[in-house]
């Protein structure tokens, strides 16, 4: 009997949440953006950094219809004191598709990835700096 009673009561407290207005329920989580990661529009606390920290990406066709993505952060390489450790890239959906790491005395911030010639939609590339964190950019794939 009391197992019932606490199925209804959870049943009514599910199905009252469920007609709340939209403005009583649970409040959004604050963007992430500007102080988890950085874009070009929200550089945070690294407003300075932005040139030299925002990956830039971009996109050709190869002979065979891939996709050639080549992401570039202009940061320099400056040994294990300050560099740029990885890039990171996402689908449209914030889903892994690949990731380059860096070794600071060989490599420079520069990666390339091959994608499908059907891939179509948002891409992400993410930029990991040692010191100055981690930042987005994007493009669209048409
Ligand atoms: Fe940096």
């Amino acid at each position: 009997m009391q197992r019932r009673n606490f199925l209804l009561g959870s049943a009514a407290v599910a199905t009252t949440s469920l007609l709340l207005p939209l403005g009583q329920q649970a409040v959004a989580a604050p963007s992430p953006a500007g102080g988890l990661y950085y874009t070009a529009d929200q550089p945070g606390r690294w407003a300075a950094k932005v040139e030299s920290h925002l990956p830039q990406i971009t996109a050709e066709s190869t002979a065979s219809g891939e996709r050639k993505i080549s992401v570039v952060t202009d940061h320099g390489q400056h040994g294990y004191k300050h560099y740029i450790v990885k890039h990171q890239l996402l689908d449209s959906e914030y889903r892994f598709i690949a990731e380059t790491l860096f070794d600071p005395t060989q490599d420079e911030a520069m990666s390339h990835y091959l994608l499908p010639a059907n891939y179509r939609g948002r891409l992400y590339a993410l930029s990991l700096c040692n010191k100055h964190d981690l930042w987005l950019n994007m493009i669209e794939i048409t």
